[in-house]
């Protein structure tokens, strides 16, 4: 039998590289002729479609998910010491956003089959202390979000949800970044839309918006936004100690246009999710749980369980073999008490939350992004066949 194709040393397949389209690159040329780089039109423009995307109340882009999560806590009146309860399945940027706005993150273990935070898990997690529940709609997968919000509701706390996976999620007709008080996402050059760096948060309520929009640019009272417009210079006043976490028109200018493909760009690595599952079906490798019914999955991250008892091969082992065949991989994630930070500084340790332990130590991301071609998708097939292969 032939051997399957291998890619060849001069094409290999960056992991989740953005499709880059002329309008994008013509509206970055047009900003930079045009002088306006900063903060300006295209930014509002960028809000305005995002939230007409979202159907939400209210948009406030910044310059990433980072920023946006880390507002929206200090928007939300989370104090220091207030306990606020997330996923160990995240990025670090998840918790780390908690403990910049001084508050203590606790984790609560996730479902194995979902990979998302166990609202049981939460429940029990509860103290006087908490004030927030924040879920990661991991991969682009909702989260069980009536019983969150039911415990939320019940106990008086503040919903924040990282969406940086999910912008085209949806969980029983409600789209993911409305359930919650705030809902923050990411522009990062890796996610399913893109503007280099940046992010957006959504919010219900007119004052939680104005609050995020002050502490993103200094602390500086609204008008500050438009001082150097061509109505005249504004003066300002800083009415509280901000930080500089607004968006450039540069970036506003790639946002818009990514955001008009954003369904066209689902599609694509919805098709490329459903070859995957076929071409993988008899492999004894985990594969993601189909979507619930009446949700809708926004297909950021297709994840492989490497559970080395079955395939034989360890998973640092399987991401080598993949890198030797040019097929760039990712690992999203290894559990957030895997990392020495957080077991010094809260004692946290990998096996009190063994899910998110096993999935961290197995997890294997391959490509998938819009920009793949068939020939890609088949060469990222091949490659997993030649290392687990029967
Ligand atoms: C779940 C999650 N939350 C937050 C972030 C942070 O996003 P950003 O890089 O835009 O700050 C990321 C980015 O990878 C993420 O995956």
């Amino acid at each position: 039998m032939k051997s399957p194709p291998i890619r060849s040393k001069d094409r290999f397949l960056v992991f989740g590289a953005p499709a880059i389209e002329e309008a994008e690159i013509e509206e970055v040329v047009a900003s930079m002729r045009s002088g306006w780089l900063g903060t300006g039109p295209k930014v509002a423009r960028f809000e305005n479609d995002f939230k007409g995307y979202k159907g939400a109340d209210h948009a406030v882009a910044v310059n990433s998910c980072t920023a946006a999560l880390h507002l929206s806590i200090l928007s939300a009146g989370i104090q220091p010491g207030d306990e606020v309860i997330t996923t160990p399945m995240t990025f670090c940027a998840t918790v780390n956003a908690i403990i910049h706005a001084g508050a203590v993150p606790v984790l609560a273990d996730v479902d194995p089959v979902t990979m998302n935070i166990n609202p049981e898990e939460v429940k029990l997690k509860v103290t006087p202390k908490t004030r927030a529940i924040l879920p990661v709609h991991f991969a682009g997968r909702s989260c069980d979000m009536d019983p969150i919000c039911e415990i939320a509701k019940r106990h008086q706390l503040r919903l924040i949800e990282d969406c940086a996976h999910a912008v085209e999620t949806e969980y029983k007709g409600r789209k993911a970044g409305t359930f919650g008080d705030f809902g923050c996402f990411s522009f990062y050059v890796t996610k399913n839309i893109v503007t280099g760096e940046g992010g957006m948060v959504l919010a219900h309520r007119e004052e939680d918006a104005a609050r995020i929009k002050v502490l993103a640019l200094h602390g500086m009272s609204k008008d500050a936004w438009k001082r150097f417009g061509d109505e005249g210079y504004k003066h300002y006043f800083v009415v509280e100690c901000g930080f500089k976490y607004n968006m450039m028109d540069v970036q506003a200018a790639i946002g818009i246009h990514q955001l008009s493909r954003v369904e066209a760009y689902w599609r694509r690595r919805q098709e490329i999710w459903n070859r995957y599952n076929e071409a993988f079906a008899d492999l004894p490798i985990g594969l993601p749980a189909d979507p619930e019914p009446d949700t809708r999955h926004a297909h950021h991250l297709y994840t492989i369980l490497v559970d080395p008892v079955k395939t034989g091969i360890s998973r640092d082992a399987f991401l080598d073999s993949m890198t030797i065949q040019n097929i760039g991989v990712g690992v999203h994630y290894l559990s957030i008490p895997e990392h020495p930070y957080y077991q010094q500084k809260f004692d946290w340790k990998p096996e009190d939350y063994p899910n998110a332990m096993r999935i961290g130590r197995q997890t294997v991301s391959l490509p998938l992004s819009a920009r793949m071609n068939s020939q890609d998708v088949a060469d990222v097939i091949a490659a997993v066949q030649k290392v687990v292969g029967k």
